[in-house]
């Protein structure tokens, strides 16, 4: 298993490219099992989770392949239905594969993903919805089996905004008989990319991004090439990468429009931040970092996906940030580690207490998530000492070369076997 060994300490000066979003690609690559032929996606992430979701499409008898930042997917001789248990339990998003696979081949088996580090999360609102729909399901060994010759539109209203369940949802409602609303939808640029992708397959989708989509179910899809958007993710770690070292990064192809929550959090901890070019961001700072509070919130809120990244920058910043965190119930895992680095953070149930240190000390840590990965690493480069961050394999599966993009604009950072 490979680990990261980071010493703190230096300024991050230069410039970052801004990977396509893994969380975009994933259902991308989902969408592709509703029409029959070759579908390309373009601006795509060298992640662990796209070649999981490939072998997942292969198991099912589709074409995969990967090269240069595309990936193909070629659907037609696709005759399997199944997502087995050992590639859904690597990977929740397998879940995706559920609405398409219902709508186009009447038939859909998908292993239940099980708890994860980060909160049970379950999917019974996906179950719930395309039942609705007309699907039968019946929950038989760990797996969903869903039954539907056609899938029928509904008016569907979400209790809570899932992001794949409504991705999941959209995409069964596109080849599904009459209209279809979803209520309550959540509305991240992750949908709204799927929904743009989805269009240009000749699917019938009004409001992806509001919290009311609507779908017209159409009879079939054609195949189509798509070109990734931005990770806001990747671009806010990199924007606390710069803060947090006191440095000054250009972080090219991201979107700001995609994370002014994150931005206007940022700017109150005494950061300054650009997006006067159309080609990207530019973050500053001159190391005086100020206590903030936030809650995570559904889109267009603060993402529970940068919550452990701007807490680590936080612990350092001078004065007490109270953080809370409103979407999952345990994704506080990450505080331990940042306190064996000398971070002073006190949780109580759902909220955070995070009282700023002058400096954090290197140490061996290890994370349990991706997101808590990052959040180490962005310790490690602020620590005095050498920090080892290891199980880094939870990096792999959504930053695409962190170390080399890292590297490149001065960390001192290198990755070794364990
Ligand atoms: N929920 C239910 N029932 C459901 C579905 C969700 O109770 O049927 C609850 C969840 O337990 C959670 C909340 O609703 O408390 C929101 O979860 P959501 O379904 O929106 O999460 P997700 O779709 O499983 C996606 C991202 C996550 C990101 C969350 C929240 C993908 C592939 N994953 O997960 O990304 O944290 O939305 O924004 O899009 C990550 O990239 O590190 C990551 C975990």
């Amino acid at each position: 298993m490979d680990k990261l060994i980071i010493k703190g300490g230096r300024r991050l000066h230069g410039e970052v490219k801004i990977s396509g979003a893994k969380n975009s690609v994933l259902p991308l690559m989902a969408s592709a099992i509703l029409a029959s032929g070759v579908s390309t996606m373009s601006n795509v992430p060298d992640l662990k989770d796209v070649e999981t979701m490939g072998h997942l499409l292969e198991n099912m008898g589709a074409e995969f392949s990967a090269s240069n930042s595309s990936v193909t997917v070629d659907t037609t001789a696709m005759n399997g239905m199944t997502a087995p248990y050992h590639l859904v339990r690597t990977m929740r998003a397998s879940v995706l594969v559920l609405g398409p696979l219902l709508a186009r081949m009447g038939k859909a088996i998908v292993s239940l993903p099980g708890g994860c580090a980060i909160g049970a999360r379950p999917i019974n609102i996906h179950l719930e919805s395309l039942q609705k729909m007309g699907a039968d399901i019946v929950l038989e060994d760990g797996y969903v089996k869903a039954y539907a010759s056609r899938l029928h539109g509904a008016h569907i209203s979400f209790d809570i905004p899932t992001v794949t369940g409504t991705e999941n949802l959209m995409m069964a409602a596109t080849l599904a008989d009459g209209e279809t609303v979803i209520e309550n939808a959540a509305c991240e640029p992750e949908v709204v990319d799927l929904a743009d992708s989805l269009q240009k397959m000749g699917a019938k989708i009004e409001g992806a991004g509001t919290s009311k989509i609507r779908i017209f179910g159409v009879d079939d899809l054609k195949p189509v090439s798509h070109s990734v958007i931005a990770d806001r993710i990747e671009t806010a770690t990199f924007m606390v990468a710069a803060a947090i070292t006191g440095g000054n990064l250009f972080i090219r192809g991201a979107r700001p429009d995609d994370l002014r929550s994150v931005i206007e959090k940022l700017c109150e901890a005494g950061i300054s931040v650009s997006d006067d070019s159309p080609d990207g961001i530019r973050v500053w700072s001159d190391g005086k970092l100020q206590a903030v509070n936030f809650k995570t919130m559904p889109y267009p809120g603060f993402p529970t996906d940068m919550q452990a990244q701007l807490m680590t920058l936080l612990s350092v910043a001078e004065g007490t940030s109270i953080i809370t965190e409103s979407i999952f119930e345990n994704r506080y895992m990450h505080v331990a580690e940042l306190d064996r680095l000398g971070a002073e953070i006190r949780v109580d149930g759902a909220v955070a207490m995070v009282k700023g240190v002058s400096r954090l000390r290197g140490a061996q840590v290890m994370a349990t998530d991706l997101r808590a990965s990052a959040s180490l690493v962005l310790a490690g480069l602020v620590a005095e000492g050498k920090t080892t961050v290891c199980r880094i394999y939870h990096l792999d599966r959504g930053y695409e070369a962190i170390e080399k993009k890292l590297l490149a604009v001065g960390a001192d950072i290198v990755r070794e076997k364990d």
